[in-house]
C-alpha cells in the first residue's frame, strides 16, 4: 500500500518553567491510501500533539516540533511555506475535534458554516456552495438537510453537531482525515452513528483516516493498523488482528485487559496500576517499568527501541530482546 503520511522521527517539546516537557518523542508511523491507522493510550500520552504536529497547530510561545520529518504525498509539511501548508490543511488534510461546540460559531447558521469553506477553498459561487452543503448534511445522515442549514448550533443535538462537523472536515474531500477522540463525548449509540457514517464515507472516498481514541471497542471496529502510545512514545505498533490476537507489550496487554466485556461486573473490570509517569521526571529507562507485571531488571536503566516482532507488528520491550537477559 502506497504511504500517505509518512512520520519520521518526530519530536515535539513543550518548554515550561519546571523544564521542558517530551510530549512527542522520536516517533515515526506511516499511513497508506485508504488506510485506517487509531492511535491509542491513555491520558496525556501524546496523541492529540502528535495530531496537532502534522497539522502544524503546535507552533505557540512554549511547544514546537524540535526533530523529523512528516511526509504527505511525498512532501514534508515542516519544510513548506504557512501558505502551501494552508493550501493543504484546506483541501487535503482535515482534523475534527473531540468537542463539536467549541469548534462551531455559534451565533452562524450551520449552513453558512459549511459553505463558507467550500467557497474559500473550492471556489463555489454561493449557490453551488448551498447545494454541495444540502448534500453532505444528508450524506453524514442527517434528514430535513435545508432545516437543519439554516439552524444556529444550540438548537441541534450533541450527535447532529459532531455529524456537522464530519460534513465540514470532508466538505473539500480531503485525502487524509484526523479524528481526535470523534465520539467521546457521544452517548453510546449515537457514538455507532457516527463511527458508522465515518466508515460509509470513507468507504465511498478511499479517504485515510488517523483515529485517536482511548476506546478500544472503536479500535476494533475501526482500525487496520494501531499505533500504542506511552509517555510520548510507540511502546507497540501493528495490524489490529495481530494486535487484538497477540498483544507484546505488557501496556497493550494492560490496555486490552481493562476493555469490559459484556456480562462482567463493574468491580470486576482491570485497570493497569499506578499512574503514567510526569513528564518532567523521565529518566533513561524503560517508561512504563513502575507499571509492568513483567519488568527485567534491564527495564529499570535502559529504554528499550521499536523492533519488529512480527508480520508488520513492532515491539520496544526487553521481555522481547535476548540481550536483556545479560544484562
Ligand atoms: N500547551 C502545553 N504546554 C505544556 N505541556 C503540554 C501542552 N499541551 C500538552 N502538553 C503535554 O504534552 C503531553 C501530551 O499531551 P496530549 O494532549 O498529546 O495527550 P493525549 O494523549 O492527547 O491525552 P488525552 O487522552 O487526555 O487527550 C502531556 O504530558 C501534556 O501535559
Ligand atoms: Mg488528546
Amino acid at each position: 500500500m502506497k504511504s500517505l503520511l509518512k512520520i519520521n522521527n518526530l519530536s515535539t517539546h513543550f518548554h515550561t518553567e519546571a523544564g521542558p516537557i517530551k510530549a512527542v518523542n522520536d516517533v515515526s508511523f506511516r499511513i497508506g491510501e485508504g488506510e485506517t491507522v487509531c492511535i491509542v493510550g491513555e491520558s496525556g500520552c501524546g496523541k492529540s500533539i502528535t495530531a496537532m504536529s502534522v497539522m502544524g497547530l503546535v507552533e505557540g510561545p512554549n511547544g514546537r516540533v524540535v526533530n523529523g520529518q512528516i511526509l504527505f504525498d511525498g512532501k514534508d509539511l515542516l519544510q513548506i511555506g504557512k501558505e502551501e501548508l494552508r493550501r493543504i490543511r484546506g483541501n487535503d488534510i482535515s482534523i475534527i475535534f473531540q468537542e463539536p461546540m467549541s469548534s462551531l460559531n455559534p451565533v452562524i447558521t450551520i449552513g453558512k458554516q459549511i459553505m463558507e469553506p467550500l467557497m474559500l477553498h473550492q471556489r463555489l459561487n454561493k449557490k453551488q456552495a448551498y447545494a454541495r452543503t444540502i448534500e453532505l448534511i444528508e450524506l453524514v445522515g442527517i434528514p430535513r438537510a435545508e432545516q437543519i442549514a439554516s439552524s444556529y448550533p444550540h438548537e441541534l443535538s450533541g450527535g447532529m453537531l459532531q455529524r456537522i462537523m464530519i460534513a465540514i472536515a470532508i466538505s473539500c474531500g480531503p485525502k487524509l482525515l484526523i479524528a481526535d477522540e470523534p465520539t467521546t463525548a457521544l452517548d453510546v449509540t449515537i457514538q455507532a452513528q457516527v463511527l458508522e457514517t465515518l466508515r460509509q464515507i470513507k468507504e465511498q472516498s478511499k479517504m485515510s483516516m488517523m483515529l485517536i481514541t482511548h476506546d478500544l471497542g472503536v479500535v476494533a471496529e475501526m482500525a487496520d493498523y494501531v499505533i500504542v502510545m506511552y509517555a510520548g512514545k510507540i511502546v507497540e505498533q501493528g495490524g489490529v488482528v495481530e494486535l487484538f490476537e497477540h498483544p507484546k507489550h505488557p501496556y497493550t496487554r494492560g490496555l486490552l485487559k481493562s476493555k469490559p466485556v459484556i456480562g462482567q461486573r463493574l468491580e470486576q473490570l482491570y485497570s493497569i496500576p499506578g499512574q503514567v509517569p510526569n513528564p518532567l521526571e523521565l529518566v533513561e529507562s524503560c517508561y512504563f517499568h513502575d507499571r509492568c507485571e513483567s519488568c527485567l531488571p534491564v527495564c529499570h536503566t535502559r529504554q528499550p527501541q521499536l523492533k519488529k516482532s512480527g508480520d508488520g507488528q513492532q515491539v520496544a520491550c526487553w521481555l522481547y530482546e535476548e540481550e536483556a537477559q545479560y544484562e
